[in-house]
């Protein structure tokens, strides 16, 4: 196994050190997390490369044709890199979780559809890819912690989920909910984050035309770290939006509360729309490390994705439309 240990793209410890955490990190640390990210890498490394021969009942699906309306302003991250360096809090705060995240099980893998729907669903993870028609988009990621990546995402538009889930005309929301398993994920074990990770999108949200469940990521299904085997995509928002490993979609009347917005409401917020002009209440948001390149940009409101997204929050403006 190639092993690298000093990394080109690593960032300065200021800035890797998880934003999100910075409130806690004393108690963090106390607690001994750093080695809950670090310590299962060596153990691990045997399983991780027997998980990785198991072949991927979906495979035959990648690579997708790319939908080529979706252009990007800068190169595709290298995959390698965009492997290294991933938020995934249940492996870890740590950014290279590739290792541990290995434990995850991708297979069985249910998705309930339930909530204000005519009939609950559910349904195993290859029946529904097969149900539908993937197609690569490449999109920019823009996490909160101001760093941002290109990724050629494969998978299908959430709206076609949303279809397919047939909701009721009262459901306003779609509540997104990850796996929970303590078990398999040593980070579900630490009990000041209110495990499972949850996120929400209006319906007009989650039926825009942005809005994609990803599926694969550089021509092949996702890894583990990536948020296998079903991620959400919604690259106008900041990156904590974009749900991992999702195992239920629930049409709810009342907006959900993100697993970010209870841990710390005042930095984030339901919405978590892109905007160099609001500062997060400890950082600023004005441009963004490219990483992979060393090179900082400046950010651009919604991402630069205002053309799809704006008129969504026409109307909206006392809401706290970005953090
Ligand atoms: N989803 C789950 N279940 N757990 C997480 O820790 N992190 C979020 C988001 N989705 C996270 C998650 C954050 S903060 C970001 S920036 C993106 O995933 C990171 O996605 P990436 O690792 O593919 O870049």
């Amino acid at each position: 196994m190639n092993v690298i240990r000093r990394r080109p793209w690593d960032l300065p410890q200021r800035l890797a050190t998880p934003a999100h955490l910075a409130f806690s990190r004393r108690t963090l640390l106390g607690a001994g997390l750093g080695a809950l990210a670090l310590a299962p890498a060596g153990v691990l490394a045997q399983r991780v490369s027997d998980v990785a021969k198991l072949p991927d009942p979906t495979s035959d699906l990648y690579p997708a044709k790319r939908n080529e309306a979706f252009k990007l302003d800068r190169p595709i991250t290298d995959e390698t890199i965009n492997l290294h360096y991933n938020n995934f809090y249940e492996y870890g705060t740590a950014k290279d979780v590739a290792a541990p995240a290995q434990q995850l099980r991708v297979r069985p893998w249910t998705v309930k559809i339930d909530g204000l729907v005519e009939k609950p669903i559910e349904i195993g993870i290859d029946d529904l890819i097969r149900r539908m028609t993937l197609e690569e988009r490449t999109y920019r990621h823009r996490c909160v912690e101001a760093w941002s990546m290109a990724i050629a995402w494969t998978g299908f538009p959430l709206r076609k989920l949303v279809e397919f889930a047939r909701p009721l005309g009262s459901a306003k929301y779609v509540k997104m909910t990850t796996f929970f398993d303590p078990k398999m994920a040593p980070g579900q074990r630490l009990p000041w984050f209110p495990w499972p990770y949850v996120e929400g999108l209006t319906m007009a949200e989650a039926t825009n035309e942005l809005a994609f469940l990803a599926t694969g990521a550089y021509g092949h299904p996702l890894a583990r770290q990536q948020g296998a085997p079903l991620r959400l995509a919604v690259p106008w928002k900041y990156g904590f939006k974009s749900i991992k490993s999702i195992v239920q979609f629930t049409f709810v009347e009342q907006r959900p509360v993100g697993l970010w917005e209870a841990v710390q409401p005042s930095e984030y917020g339901f919405w978590a729309n892109v905007n160099p002009a609001v500062p997060h209440p400890r950082w600023s948001q004005a441009t963004e490390e490219v990483i992979g390149t060393g090179e900082r940009r400046p950010t651009l409101i919604f991402n630069g994705y205002g053309d799809y997204v704006a008129d969504l929050y026409k109307g909206l403006e006392k809401e706290r439309l970005w953090s």
